[in-house]
């Protein structure tokens, strides 16, 4: 049967104990392929597999291998029709698969997320303007909300040491070092924050003067750290360390309250910390404009989104080494989401430079590259034109992979929306060889 007349479908599936990770697939039998993974040999009755999301599609096997393009971070090794799976990756896979070109119909999607569109249009109606005359998309609302949730995960110690490690040790000696976005120590490893903490423990050895950090009264304790902001100082001495709280009156440990500016502006050598998603604009404008060095955890999609393009652009900004993809929640219970460590500390043989496949057009397989409706060079999977003058569309990986290190540099100061046939294509920045 030709292509056009066999049906395909494109499903996202889970089985009951494995709430982690969710399966992306392709079919052309829904329900055979259910009963498959029901039936599987060795397989419990109580975990079932059920469907999260199926639709319609034109061309599943393209679909499917976009989708493992665009989620390569997100899928396991081991086993690559895998991925890892929360509430927000399951939106971005939903709406990655609905404004694919080959998307035609969304056949089911699982009962919360139908609610939890009703409920926000409700809220919307009733309470506020449109999102339209507000100058937003859903999208934007549903981003905005889930800011709020991340601001909660807290960073685990191995990311921070992994990081720091990769730098000249030469760049901590003699410095203050400032954690400022609720990075409390207590007197329990399980009460302090993975930054501080590693501070502490590798003071000497990196032969710090001086960690100072904050702890932020914000609505959820993270650490326990009781309803007042304080100041946190740690120190060599002649007489040995010295720690001390201060609790300055009125202060709630925010990054812009007046004292924590203060700090960062007369005391500060490098800001080190996972700062809040849901003020991230701030927050890098407030770092970025001090003038001091920085080593901070923030989302990989900064790099394609219009609010941060300009410092990428002037090389204000730049991914440091490593992706950041579990965290913690207040529970303590892992959850994953995409971040990554930016900096503007020199980055020494850059190891995810072999990412790119910097080669000519021409050698670029067609399956990955494509033009938009505007006649937009789109490039996909790594894939780099090196003898291409026009300005062509990359995703957040070969920014991270340090392709503005390597002759090329940002065409367009916010970020790219590709129409193909008519639909909107996912995000990209627009850069081009110099
Ligand atoms: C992503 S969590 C990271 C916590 C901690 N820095 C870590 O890495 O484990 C962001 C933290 O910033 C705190 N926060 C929120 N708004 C803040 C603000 N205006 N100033 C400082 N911290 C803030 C949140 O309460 C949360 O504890």
């Amino acid at each position: 049967m030709s292509k056009d007349k066999l049906k395909q479908y494109v499903y996202i599936g889970q089985a009951k104990s494995e709430t982690t990770r969710c399966k992306i697939g392709i079919t052309d039998d829904l329900d055979q392929r259910l009963n498959d993974y029901n039936n599987m040999t060795g397989k419990s009755k109580d975990d079932t597999y059920k469907y999260l999301f199926t639709c319609k599609v034109r061309d599943a096997k393209l679909l499917e291998n976009d989708i493992k393009a665009e989620f390569k971070h997100l899928r396991e090794v081991k086993s690559k029709e895998m991925y890892f799976y929360n509430a927000h990756w399951f939106d971005e896979y939903v709406n990655f698969i609905k404004s694919h070109k080959t998307f035609t119909e969304e056949i089911f999607i699982k009962a919360d997320v139908q609610k939890e569109v009703v409920k926000v249009v409700k809220i919307i109606k009733r309470e506020k303007p449109t999102l339209k005359e507000r100058g937003l998309t859903y999208k934007d609302v549903m981003q905005k909300a889930k800011n709020v949730e991340f601001d909660e995960y807290y960073t685990r110690y191995e990311d921070v040491e992994k990081e720091i490690e990769m730098y000249d040790i030469e760049i901590w000696k003699d410095k203050t070092v400032f954690c400022n976005c609720d990075d409390a120590v207590d007197n329990e490893d399980k009460n302090t924050s993975a930054f501080p903490l590693y501070f502490i423990k590798n003071f000497k050895k990196l032969s710090l003067k001086k960690l100072i950090c904050t702890h932020y009264v914000g609505k959820v304790d993270l650490f326990n750290q009781g309803p007042k902001g304080y100041v946190y100082t740690y120190i060599f001495t002649r007489e040995g360390f010295e720690e001390f709280k201060d609790y300055p009156k009125g202060y709630n440990g925010s990054f812009d309250d007046p004292i924590s500016l203060k700090i960062l502006d007369e005391e500060t050598d490098i800001v080190c910390t996972n700062p809040p998603f849901s003020r991230m604009i701030d927050y890098w404008d407030i770092v970025i404009k001090s003038g001091k060095k920085f080593l901070i955890i923030s989302n990989i999609s900064n790099t394609i989104n219009t609010a941060y393009i300009p410092y990428f652009k002037e090389n204000k900004v730049w991914a440091g080494y490593n992706e950041v993809y579990w965290y913690l929640t207040p529970k303590k219970e892992l959850t994953r989401a995409a971040g990554y460590w930016f900096t503007n500390i020199p980055i020494k043989d850059r190891p995810h430079y072999k990412r790119l496949k910097i080669v000519s057009l021409k050698e670029i397989p067609e399956k990955y590259k494509e033009y938009d409706d505007s006649k937009t060079l789109i490039v996909n999977e790594g894939y780099i034109p090196s003898d291409y003058k026009k300005p062509f569309a990359v995703s957040v990986n070969p920014i991270v992979n340090g392709l503005l290190e390597k002759g090329y540099k940002i065409a367009q100061d916010k970020r790219y929306e590709p129409y193909i046939n008519g639909k909107r294509c996912f995000a990209r920045v627009l850069v081009q060889k110099i």
